[in-house]
């Protein structure tokens, strides 16, 4: 198989132009089985879980390997997620080191539960709501020669 990894931004692209760094995108409903505490509210770290799915992929997309996550520099929680929200995260490197990326991600609720309509009720957002960002690095595994 090819080897699709890139020995950094500069090696990546041709001579005099920026290389395009990936984003990447998840959506989904949360269910029941997502929920941990009282009130029905999902759990932090399962929210982080989730950033790790997406870092996954901004990985494969850029080096062709999900990588390793080495650090977040910041994670921020600021809305409560519970069963029957609509989830969506966005993400993308910011800025590709030797084998470091850099990578920013948010995660917005889109859709949520309407339960004063009746049990099964839901509406869309008129905005996306701000539920959680997170700045981090991931690392791509060292080339087969340098192991
Ligand atoms: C992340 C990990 C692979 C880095 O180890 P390593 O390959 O020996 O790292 P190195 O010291 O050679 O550094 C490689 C690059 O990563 C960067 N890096 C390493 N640790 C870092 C950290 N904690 N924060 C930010 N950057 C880091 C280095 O600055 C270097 O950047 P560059 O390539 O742009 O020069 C290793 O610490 C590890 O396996 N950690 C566990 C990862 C894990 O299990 N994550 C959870 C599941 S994904």
């Amino acid at each position: 198989m090819a080897d699709t990894r890139k020995e950094g931004a500069e090696a990546a692209a041709p001579a005099g132009e920026k290389p395009e760094l990936p984003t990447g995108f998840l959506r989904f409903r949360v269910s029941q089985s997502d929920v941990t505490y009282g009130g029905g509210i999902v759990a932090g770290g399962t929210i982080v879980k989730w950033f790790g799915d997406l870092a996954t992929e901004l990985c494969i997309r850029y080096d062709g390997d999900e990588g390793l996550l080495a650090a977040y520099e910041l994670l921020e929680f600021r809305t409560p997620v519970h069963a029957g929200d609509y989830l969506e995260f966005r993400g993308r490197i910011t800025k590709v080191g030797n084998r470091s990326r850099r990578i920013e991600m948010e995660c917005y609720k889109v859709i949520a539960p309407d339960p004063d309509r009746g049990p099964t009720a839901a509406k869309v957002l008129p905005e996306p709501v701000l539920v959680a960002r997170a700045l981090g690095t991931v690392v791509a595994p060292k080339p087969k020669a340098q192991e």
